[in-house]
């Protein structure tokens, strides 16, 4: 990998849109945490665990990444989880990192939503005032569960409604289309919030049709699949609805089957407003800059193209213009 390339993607002021950070727990910390929490996992090392990383599908995934959030319990632990993945993201050059948690994992083992948010918000804090990152929340429901599920989940976390930026929708894609939280959404932009919804990575393209049009998102997470629906991309393209792609997981979940075959390249001559994330790194085998880095070798990027990029981060980030300025500003 070209150590020039690397610095040049790190040297770039960009923003993280699309993380997960129980996705960020590094296998290490994942044992750490189990030993300090008492939790009993079923790989002996972390190195069997890493060994375990090997997906056919996004449900294949989710089983795991389950299991890993059974270490997160205290307060503590979701500040570790969160302060450790801005420190990293610090160091790839990250300004603003908009990162979800899906705190329903953890209300239904009874870990008190409290300790979830006030872990990840005192971690956002400290990031801000010792790399002067800016940090945001984005609450994520699950759609496998109800509708009504996602209503007790916004009641719950609504004494810190000014602390959070925006609510997204993740977990199984397929069959469980955007349509079912379509009221959840309605109340969502009532309320003020920004939204973003995962739709179109193993889901079909109507699925990122019902995003846009029933949930009036602001953003679309992934939205690879939108392609296969030509109507559909040149309303994309004309709302300049922002997409958040995440190649290597997309490889690592086998949504494509090579990087090269990945819609990336398509997309932008698309005219679609793209920007590239890592969404769940410590699974999927790279950081942010670890997914421009290799966009840019299989596709052959220039460095105004990954400066585009870059800038599209930003520009797709839920703060306001005056902030985004003042991000754009930093060296
Ligand atoms: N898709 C849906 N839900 C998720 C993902 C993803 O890629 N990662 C973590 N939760
Ligand atoms: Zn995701």
């Amino acid at each position: 990998m070209s150590v020039a390339l690397t610095e040049f993607v790190r040297s770039l002021p960009k923003a993280e849109l699309h993380i997960h950070l129980e996705g960020s727990l590094e296998a290490e910390m994942l044992f750490r945490l189990a030993e300090r929490n008492d939790v009993a996992l079923p790989w002996p090392s972390a190195d069997a665990l890493r060994g375990a990383y090997r997906f056919d599908s996004l449900q294949s995934f989710l089983d795991l990444y389950y299991q890993g959030c059974r270490v997160l319990v205290r307060e503590q632990d979701f500040y570790d989880v969160t302060r450790a993945y801005l420190a990293r993201a610090h160091a790839d050059g990250v300004v603003r990192a908009e990162a979800f948690l899906g705190p329903q994992s953890f209300t239904e083992r009874g870990v008190p939503v409290g300790d979830i948010l006030g872990g990840v918000l005192r971690a956002m804090d400290d990031a801000r005032a010792e790399d002067g990152i800016s940090a945001g929340l984005v609450v994520t429901a699950q759609r496998h569960r109800s509708e009504a599920d996602a209503f007790t989940l916004l009641d719950s976390v609504s004494p810190w409604a000014d602390r959070i930026a925006g609510f997204g929708l993740g977990g199984a894609e397929v069959g469980n289309p955007p349509s079912r939280f379509t009221r959840y959404f309605r109340e969502l932009r009532q309320l003020g919030f920004k939204t973003t919804a995962h739709a179109g990575e193993e889901g079909p393209a109507a699925y990122v049709r019902e995003a846009v049009e029933l949930l009036q998102v602001d953003r679309i997470d992934h939205g690879i699949r939108a392609l296969d629906d030509p109507n559909l991309v040149e309303l994309l393209a004309a709302s300049r609805i922002p997409l958040t792609v995440c190649p290597l997981s997309n490889v690592k979940l086998k949504a494509v089957s090579r990087l090269v075959d990945h819609p990336l390249p398509a997309m932008l001559a698309a005219g679609l407003t793209v920007t590239i994330n890592s969404d769940d790194p410590a699974y999927f085998g790279g950081y942010v800059v670890d997914n421009y880095v290799q966009c840019a070798q299989a596709f052959g990027l220039s460095a105004d193209a990954l400066a585009a990029l870059a800038a599209n981060s930003i520009a797709a980030s839920f703060l306001s213009d005056a902030e985004k300025d003042a991000l754009g500003n930093v060296s």
